[in-house]
């Protein structure tokens, strides 16, 4: 049987069972402004800041893999599981091959830390190793586990299953701080000289990962951290809102922000609170190590837990991070060109809607670079002949059709 730590166990029971609410009527929740970072001109010194700082190996990446993604309906790893391009391309894939497209313009491998939790890691590492780690150098690649906890009974005593076995869940993407530098990750980042660390969730079919604009970006402003944020596409949309709670940056879930203040309208008729979180950041190093060093809040759900109601899951979230941190650069950029997130399985955010608008932006990619095309098809480009739509043409296209460029 597990070791469990129960009486930390019954610190959170204590804690939540006699309160409520992580959003009190008493909160001052103001909308957090954003600007679009394509309109900004700063953007060029940005983007070379970025370069330069690919070039002195001051980046990394690190992916949180280790939720269950229970919506899609998938048993595996979500950042293995084929989508639907016509490569076949699993997100693992794309994202290793974007990295490596960096890596290779700046002349050094981009270290990658990939967070697992106890449920998928073995199954994480399989995909790696069937795909050959997907060419990466593999001395740059480190996975690691989130820690888990054990549920608990609507009584608050621990939860086990028919075998006497406790019943243990990841302990929420907040742990990812923790975990970081528990695994070792975070010194290895550091004996690198790794300066800021792009984090992202493994679900965005569109994530730029490392974006080198969006990383010279946070490293001129001087602020802790950054985020990309979207325009929300409608009030119903089930994306964290970023907003400014008590004069802190914070993200209000979608599942905790009150519909009155979802709806909330200017008077040109916009959303007041309009920030869609996309799950894209970027840390100073130093941020990470502070984060790392303290106990963010916990959060509880009340939920059926193999077949028993109203168990008690506690959980810590990334999101956490900002107001702790207490400053944020938000990073306004559009959705069609970074954010297709692959949650449920049909409808919005679905496999279907990703590889569509994939394919429309490499359409565009393509039609940019005067490339002939024919009408109504998509497209699908490797990561290998481009990152965000440079080194195009009618001569790649042709060279390209049916080996690094589909048409589907
Ligand atoms: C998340 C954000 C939300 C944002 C949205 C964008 C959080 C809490 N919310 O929502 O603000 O608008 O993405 O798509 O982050 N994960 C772990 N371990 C866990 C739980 C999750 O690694 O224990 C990872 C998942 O694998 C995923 C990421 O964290 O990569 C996001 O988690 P998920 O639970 O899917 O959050 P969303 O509801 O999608």
């Amino acid at each position: 049987m597990a070791q469990i730590d129960l009486e930390f166990l019954k610190k959170l029971y204590a804690e939540f069972s006699n309160k409520k609410e992580t959003t009190s009527a008493a909160d001052k929740i103001q909308p957090l402004p954003f600007n679009m970072a394509d309109e900004d001109q700063r953007r060029e010194m940005w983007t070379e800041t970025g370069n330069l700082l690919f070039k002195q190996g001051s980046v990394a990446a690190f992916t949180l893999a280790g939720g269950q993604g229970s919506r899609l309906g998938f048993d595996g790893p979500k950042g293995a599981y084929d989508f639907g391009l016509p490569s076949h391309a699993t997100l693992f894939r794309l994202q290793a091959r974007r990295l490596m497209n960096l890596g290779a313009k700046a002349g050094k491998p981009i270290p990658w830390a990939i967070m697992t939790s106890p449920l998928n890691h073995s199954e994480t590492i399989q995909h790696f190793e069937d795909h050959s780690y997907f060419g990466y150098n593999r001395d740059y690649i480190r996975f690691f586990e989130q820690g888990m906890l054990c549920a608990l009974r609507p009584d608050g005593t621990p939860l086990t299953d028919e075998n006497g076995d406790y019943v243990e869940a990841p302990d929420g993407n907040g742990g990812c701080f923790r975990a970081l530098a528990k695994s070792g990750t975070l010194a290895w980042f550091i004996e690198k000289g790794v300066r800021f660390v792009f984090l992202c969730n493994i679900d965005n079919a569109l994530v730029k990962m490392a974006d080198p604009t969006f990383i010279g970006a946070l490293a001129g402003s001087g602020l802790p951290c950054a985020a990309k944020v979207v325009h929300k596409k409608n009030a119903a949309e089930k994306v964290g809102i970023f907003a400014s709670k008590n004069g802190k940056p914070a993200v209000l879930e979608y599942s905790d922000v009150s519909d009155e203040l979802r709806n909330k309208t200017n008077a040109d008729g916009s959303l007041q609170f309009d920030g869609g979180n996309t799950g894209m950041y970027v840390f100073r190093i130093d941020s990470l190590r502070k984060i790392a060093s303290q106990e963010l809040p916990w959060h509880a759900a009340r939920k059926t837990v193999s077949g028993v109601a109203d168990c008690w899951k506690f959980e810590q979230f990334l999101l956490d991070a900002f107001p702790f941190l207490g400053k944020i650069f938000l990073f306004g950029v559009e959705r069609e060109d970074e954010f297709a997130p692959v949650k449920n399985a049909t409808g919005n955010d679905s496999p279907e809607s990703a590889c569509k608008m994939l394919g429309n932006l490499h359409r565009y990619w393509l039609e940019q670079a005067k490339v002939k095309l024919k009408a109504g098809k998509l497209y699908e480009i490797s990561p290998r002949l481009t990152y965000a739509g440079e080194n195009l043409s009618q001569e790649v296209f042709d060279r390209e059709l049916g080996r690094g460029i589909f048409e589907f």
